[in-house]
């Protein structure tokens, strides 16, 4: 099922979501379904359950360049189940986000550079990576998400946020 997603404001976004218990159950199967399903129905790189109104500890992190992340890398959609960030770089680098929480909107948001990150994957067994850069700030955008934080309570400063309008003229002078 497509789900609707939570815009800012609703609630589900600012609570802090409780760990999955039960992975492979049924219930969790299909929480599972429509968050993948409800991501590829959209240009977004990542989704977390809160925002389709489930205040659960689960993640998609997927990547792929478009209109909006011209220089994205290529990762398939990655289920993450009770996520944990685990161990990150001193640097931090900021680059553009956008949330489909948050539409209109985009920012230059500070992330770490490279951390360490452990999950549940979907058959159930504990995963251990590391990502750096883009890959990165998918992660830490979407764990957020699970912690009640939104990515405009990362900026540094106001003069950050940009309507998408002006963030399309800008990337586009880029070329
Ligand atoms: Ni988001």
């Amino acid at each position: 099922m497509i789900y609707d997603i939570a815009q800012l404001g609703a609630k589900v976004l600012r609570q802090t979501a409780t760990s999955v218990e039960d992975v492979g159950s049924i219930d969790t199967s299909q929480l599972i379904e429509d968050l993948r399903s409800t991501l590829a129905s959209t240009q977004g790189v990542g989704l977390a359950a809160p925002q389709i109104g489930i205040s659960k500890q689960l993640i998609v992190v997927a990547s792929r360049p478009t209109p909006r992340y011209p220089n994205a890398p290529f990762m398939e959609p990655t289920i993450m189940i009770n996520p944990r960030l685990t161990n990150r770089s001193d640097v931090k680098e900021k680059d553009w986000e956008g949330c489909l929480s948050i539409p209109g909107i985009r920012a230059l948001v500070p992330r770490y550079k490279k951390i360490s990150v452990q999950y549940i994957n979907v058959q159930g067994l504990y995963v251990e990576l590391e990502l750096d850069g883009f890959i990165a700030r998918v992660f830490q955008h979407e764990y957020d998400h699970l912690i009640g934080k939104v990515f405009l309570d990362r900026v540094e400063s106001n003069t950050d946020v940009f309507s998408e309008a002006e963030y399309l003229k800008l990337i586009a002078a880029a070329v």
